[in-house]
């Protein structure tokens, strides 16, 4: 064991929570709403966990003064949250929606009457179903004229009241799932339609920080990315290969274009070889070059150990969405790597690692490479919840894995990042996009089940008191 004397917190730490339109929200079609392709999808048969759906969620849209309530009284500083797209704009583009302006508007007002920072994200998966229908969405440039439309609504109308904003939540992820894992809309398997979307969210990213520096002069913004730091499973040179190869494709690849503005040299070379490069066009180099974020916004759960993958190897299978122990798949990239599991880590109910240092792993990696400002933008642990015969839910499982990895950040501020704050994932419990409500986060259990929202109370967990003194000791009571 070391024990360095560690950095504390500075002052103005962001203290914060986090959430996700489409996962607390309800009122799916309220004062105006257009659907999103995750209303369309979620009522798909076989797409999600019992068929769970986001219509009325934890119904945020409706209790949302409560909500904000509890956030005052646990003494958070910071909330993100993310705005519907299809809220605001039902068909995509043309004619703002009065009706889902003024609910944000509504909940802004109420979390600043309080003191706490709004930190507001601009997409978070529910893209309008309109522009799914009319051109598959991501898949197509003209999504990117419409995006920053969109943003420059918001900019626009909140600039004067939001400091911090996120650009697109967890780029890597949403289509990684789409394209590669045909698990979020449109749900196929094409390497080269994966790349290009990809492409035109970075097109999207630039345009929307291009238009913010005219519009939000005083604010911050970045895009959040979902981190898992790549490691090597031997010493074995080729597993090193491996995990570098790893590091490249499922990090490098997205963080380096927001930052730098350039795509990575040896993953180019393998998509060119391939034939799944994206297609370029005049002026992108120059745009993506241009639009440099202030800061990036991380969400870390877990590490990831890769291997050697032969040429005839494993490619992209599944995950776990169940909830049940060691479900989880070997997943990779024939010719590249593949996943194994960390015998030294242990592991949630859905197989993702435990790993603390992962975090000031990943801090150090992302603060060596980019030297940028970092805000944690989600960390946190899923698991089945109980409400006890007490009425409480005792979730010192949770406690525990907040606690070491805040101690992972103080780590990673003493090894000199910069890190803005730390939003926990999540404020409330929330639908999980494929696990249902079963897999729950957040501070304060909501009584539901997957298809009954029963009566929806918010109940105080152990986790709700303990991060009320974290946050009232500025970290220094862990
Ligand atoms: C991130 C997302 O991927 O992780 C959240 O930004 C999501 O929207 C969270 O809920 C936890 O993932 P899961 O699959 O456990 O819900």
């Amino acid at each position: 064991m070391h024990h360095r004397q560690l950095a504390p917190f500075p002052e103005g730490f962001l203290w914060g929570a986090a959430s996700a339109a489409y996962q607390i929200e309800g009122g799916w079609n309220a004062d105006g709403k257009g659907p999103s392709v995750w209303d369309v999808f979620s009522k798909q048969p076989g797409r999600t966990y019992q068929g769970s759906n986001g219509d009325v969620a934890v119904d945020h849209y409706h209790r949302y003064q409560e909500d904000v309530a509890l956030m005052a009284e646990m003494g958070l500083m910071a909330y993100r949250f993310s705005i519907s797209w299809p809220r605001i704009f039902p068909q995509g583009r043309g004619e703002a929606n009065e009706g889902g302006l003024a609910f944000y508007e509504r909940l802004i007002d109420a979390l600043l009457a309080h003191g706490i920072e709004p930190v507001v994200t601009l997409y978070h998966w529910d893209a309008p179903q309109a522009l799914m229908d009319e051109y598959g969405a991501w898949e197509s440039r003209r999504i990117v004229d419409d995006f920053e439309h969109y943003c420059r609504a918001l900019f626009t109308r909140f600039g004067a009241k939001v400091r911090y904003w996120i650009t697109l939540n967890e780029q890597n992820i949403d289509t990684t799932r789409s394209f590669l894992l045909a698990k979020h809309p449109p749900a196929v398997r094409d390497r080269q339609r994966f790349y290009q979307a990809n492409h035109h969210a970075f097109l999207a990213n630039a345009r929307a920080i291009r238009a913010f520096r005219q519009l939000v002069p005083g604010g911050k913004i970045g895009p959040t990315f979902c981190y898992c730091p790549a490691y090597a499973a031997s010493s074995r040179p080729q597993d090193v290969v491996a995990a570098e190869s790893a590091e490249e494709f499922t990090n490098h690849w997205w963080l380096d274009v927001y930052a730098t503005g350039r795509y990575p040299a040896s993953a180019w070379a393998w998509l060119v070889e391939h034939g799944q490069a994206p297609r370029i066009e005049g002026g992108d180099a120059e745009l993506l070059a241009e639009a440099k974020p202030d800061f990036l916004g991380i969400n870390y759960y877990y590490s990831q150990v890769f291997e050697d993958n032969a040429l005839d190897g494993v490619g992209e299978t599944d995950f776990n969405t169940s909830g049940q122990k060691g479900s989880t798949p070997v997943n990779g990239v024939p010719g590249l790597y593949k996943t194994t599991a960390n015998p030294h880590l242990p592991t949630s109910n859905w197989d993702w690692a435990i790993d603390p240092d992962g975090l000031r792993i990943t801090l150090r990696r992302v603060t060596s490479r980019y030297n940028l400002p970092v805000l944690i933008t989600e960390n946190g642990l899923g698991e089945f919840d109980q409400l006890s015969d007490d009425g409480k839910v005792h979730d010192g499982y949770r406690i525990d894995y907040l606690r070491h990895h805040l101690l992972a950040c103080q780590q990673a501020i003493s090894d000199g990042t910069k890190l803005m704050g730390y939003c926990a994932w999540s404020f409330t419990d929330l639908l999980s996009w494929l696990n249902g409500y079963q897999k729950r986060y957040g501070f304060v259990y909501v009584n539901r089940t997957e298809t009954d929202p029963l009566d929806l109370a918010r109940i105080r967990k152990d986790s709700f008191y303990w991060y009320r003194d974290v946050i009232a000791s500025n970290g220094r009571k862990l």
